[in-house]
Parts: C-alpha cells; sequence; structure tokens
C-alpha cells in the first residue's frame, strides 16, 4: 500500500498534538502528576495550549520565508488542537477545581484577572472554531478571512492571561510574548514585503532542491 508522504506528515503532526494528553494520562496511571495533579494537569494543558496556538499562528510566516506551501493545511489541524486543549484546560477549571459551580466559577473569574483574561482568550475561539468548516470559509468569503484574524488577539490574551498567573519568574511569558509579537509583526504589509525581499534567494534555492528530488 502506497501511504503518500504528506499523509505521513500529517499524522506525525497528530500524533505530535495528542502527545501531551498521552504522557497526562500516563503519568496519572503510574502517579506521576505530582501532590496536586490538578494544578499539574492545567498547567499542562494551559501550556500546551499556548505552544499549539503558537505554532498555528508560525504556518503563515514559515510560507513565506521558505516558499513551503505544504503547512499551510496545518493551520486548521493545529488550531482545532489548540482549542481542544483549551476546552480540557477550561473544563479542569470548571469542572474538577470548582465542581462545575457555576454562580462561584463566575465569581472567581471576576475576582482574577488571570482567569478574565484566560475566560476572554477562550470565548475568542468559539467563533474560530465553529467556521473552521470549508462551507463556512465559502460562505463567508472575505469576511472569513477577516474573522479568522480574531486568532491575533486570542494569542495577546492568552499571553497575557500566563504572564497575569505567573508569581515570581516572568522569562517563559516574556520570551512567549516576544515570539507572538514577531509572529504578528511579520504580517505587516510593509514588514511582509520587505521579508519577502530578503528572503526570496532562501526561496529559490529550497525550490531548486525541490526540482532536483
Ligand atoms: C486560549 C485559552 C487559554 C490559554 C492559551 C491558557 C494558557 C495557560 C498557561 C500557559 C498557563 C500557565 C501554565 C504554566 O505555568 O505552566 C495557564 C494556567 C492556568 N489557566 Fe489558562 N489558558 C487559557 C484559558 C483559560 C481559561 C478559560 C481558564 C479559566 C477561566 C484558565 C485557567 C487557568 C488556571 C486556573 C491556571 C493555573 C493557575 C495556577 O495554578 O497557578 N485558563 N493557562
Amino acid at each position: 500500500m502506497f501511504v503518500s508522504r504528506k499523509c505521513i506528515f500529517h499524522i506525525l503532526v497528530h500524533a505530535a498534538a495528542l502527545l501531551p494528553a498521552a504522557l497526562i494520562v500516563w503519568d496519572s496511571t503510574r502517579g506521576q502528576l505530582t501532590a496536586n495533579p490538578i494544578q499539574e494537569i492545567t498547567l499542562r494543558t494551559g501550556k500546551t495550549t499556548l505552544v499549539l496556538l503558537v505554532l498555528t499562528l508560525s504556518c503563515t510566516p514559515f510560507r513565506l520565508i521558505t516558499g513551503i506551501r505544504a503547512v499551510l493545511p496545518l493551520r486548521r489541524i493545529l488550531g482545532l488542537y489548540t482549542f481542544s486543549y483549551a476546552c480540557l484546560h477550561f473544563l479542569i477549571f470548571v469542572g474538577l477545581d470548582y465542581g462545575f459551580n457555576l454562580p462561584l466559577i463566575f465569581e472567581e473569574v471576576l475576582k482574577k484577572r488571570f482567569a478574565i483574561a484566560g475566560f476572554a482568550a477562550f470565548i475568542t475561539l468559539l467563533p474560530l472554531v465553529i467556521t473552521s468548516t470549508r462551507g463556512w470559509a465559502k460562505r463567508l468569503g472575505g469576511d472569513w478571512q477577516r474573522l479568522h484574524k480574531l486568532v491575533y488577539l486570542t494569542a495577546l490574551l492568552a499571553v497575557t492571561h500566563f504572564t497575569w498567573q505567573v508569581k515570581a519568574d516572568f522569562r517563559l511569558p516574556l520570551l512567549y510574548g516576544i515570539i507572538i509579537i514577531f509572529l504578528l509583526v511579520i504580517r505587516l504589509p510593509q514588514v511582509r514585503a520587505k521579508l519577502d525581499e530578503l528572503t526570496l534567494p532562501l526561496r529559490n534555492l529550497i525550490s531548486a532542491i525541490g526540482r532536483h528530488k
């Protein structure tokens, strides 16, 4: 049976995205989720959500720099995994931490600024997921592209949420902040045009290598 390179690549991406969830299950069966498993799972799913969000945002700049279009379909896959981990992260907070006690959750979210930012980030993901199908992309036309720019706000809210929940060491939130700002700035038309010019030799080289294979 012939399995295309694209198919193998996609299988690897799915496997990598599922790995953090598998590790949580594996560690929980061996009692390796620290003395506070709920907090550990919250932190792990939060970090995975952020990493996946950054990877989703990296696909377009990667294509701009390398000319490799094969990464573009990954935006949807990675975006859906981002949402899945965000749901898990959110459900652990509302379910395991607060036993689905909605008035208490509401009270707590309003008391903690980091939770407000996290909740806002989660809400911005909803229209993106709902309209992620081909049908919605067709129905919305140009508006679809405009709507999906909402992911930039998601990223800024997510990094704000991360920064506000950290108590002492701000290095990691700062690093994520810098990466996200870079990924957003690179999309500005003037920056994009300059980058296009600067990376032309690299794209030519990659396409020449591709032709010789
Ligand atoms: C796109 C949405 C979200 C992203 C990307 C995200 C990301 C993160 C990250 C990166 C962390 C820190 C992980 C670490 O320090 O290792 C975190 C922690 C946390 N997040 Fe979120 N989060 C999101 C939504 C939410 C929502 C909706 C809630 C609930 C209202 C929430 C509640 C929490 C809590 C309770 C913690 C742990 C705080 C602690 O134990 O110190 N997050 N999140």
